[in-house]
């Protein structure tokens, strides 16, 4: 067999993973060749091909973060438009089967493939954790170490100089960053895209902080956080090439406001792409590298049209319609934890 792989939108540590294991279990296990399309499907449209062995080089990619494929986004109206000469490369190339590896876009794109007779397997990646029936997309925990990370130092210097720090993470629909890197690194309050804030609730929490005893307070914004329906002003700042709305300076604007209405010293830290870069974690490189074994062998048993997913202990195939029905936002349940132990 034949397979073909690449690696879609955003990039995040543990996809070299997927590219070393699939490669690793084509060969040794099926006798199978493996070919990687550049820079997502963008590849696939301009035939843009590297064939992948199980030497060295693939081995030792397991500890490196971005994806030695390149990766890109393409506006799902293009790559409609291209299906013939997708299905053309693919045949040119000798492909029996791809293995896409990407977040919520991506898996939409296979699907769509996938109903077009193109025999596809998803592999969920996201540092958002956002993909719909896997308990885990890999990036997230080496996003959330990152982060966590940058809260416990953010904690000592908000100390000393008696601040307030708001850390704006990523986290466009959800707010699994949020929550998780909030709760590890000990956030005084936590505000994720699902739960619409109130900036003068956000506030008063800060004073009763304040009026206990305590001198400083750490906030963690998801970057989707949106201020409930007429509670404060937020400039529209349109929608990019996706139509995705465009990010970014909501924990500044929180911050702003707190600053004015209590006259405490508040900083902002914008945690960005950071989150992203660097070497994944032991748990993103061992779900990384089951999803790439799975999607292999599933591959070899013609299980198109599926996706590899964590359910529990388990890495399972579902179909790829389950896996793109929705974003898979924080469960209420687990933010009323965090709540629990605000201010
Ligand atoms: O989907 C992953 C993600 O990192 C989001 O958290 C973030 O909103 C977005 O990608 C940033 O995209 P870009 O790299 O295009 O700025």
């Amino acid at each position: 067999m034949r397979i073909a792989t690449l690696t879609s939108g955003g990039d995040c540590p543990g996809l070299n993973a997927v590219i070393r294991a699939i490669v690793r279990t084509a060969n040794q296990e099926h006798d199978s060749t493996v070919v990687g399309y550049r820079d997502g499907w963008l590849g696939l449209l301009d035939d843009d091909r590297v064939d992948l062995y199980d030497d060295d080089a693939i081995d030792k990619i397991l500890v490196r973060g971005g994806t030695i494929l390149g990766t890109g986004r393409l506006h799902p109206d293009i790559f409609k438009a291209n299906l013939e000469t997708i299905k053309a490369n693919l045949a040119d190339a000798r492909v029996d089967a791809l293995i896409a590896i990407g977040g919520e876009g991506t898996l939409k794109g296979a699907k769509w493939l996938a109903d077009n007779g193109v025999p596809v397997i998803g592999v969920p990646k996201t540092i958002d954790n956002d993909v719909l029936a896997t308990d885990y997309t890999f990036g997230f925990d080496s996003a959330v170490a990152v982060a966590t990370d940058a809260i416990d130092r953010l904690h000592t210097t908000a100390e000393s100089h008696k601040r307030i720090f708001l850390v704006e993470v990523m986290g466009r629909h959800t707010g699994w960053i949020a929550l998780h890197a909030g709760l590890a690194g000990g956030a005084h309050h936590i505000v994720i895209p699902e739960v619409p804030f109130d900036v003068s609730e956000i506030t008063k929490s800060m004073e009763r902080r304040f009026q206990m005893g305590e001198k400083y307070g750490i906030i963690v914004v998801a970057e989707g956080a949106q201020p409930r329906p007429g509670t404060m002003a937020v400039d529209d700042k349109g929608v990019d090439e996706f139509g995705h709305r465009r990010l970014g300076g909501m924990g500044q604007l929180i911050g702003e406001e707190i600053s004015r209405s209590t006259g405490y010293d508040v900083r902002t830290t914008v945690l960005g792409h950071v989150q992203r870069g660097g070497v994944p974690t032991a748990f993103d490189r061992v779900l990384a590298s089951r999803f790439g074994v799975h999607a292999t062998r599933a591959a070899h048993r013609g299980e198109f049209g599926s996706s590899v997913v964590l359910r529990g202990e388990f890495i399972e195939t579902v179909p790829l319609s389950e896996v793109v029905a929705k974003v898979k936002t924080v469960p209420m349940q687990r933010y009323e934890i965090a709540e629990a132990l605000f201010g």
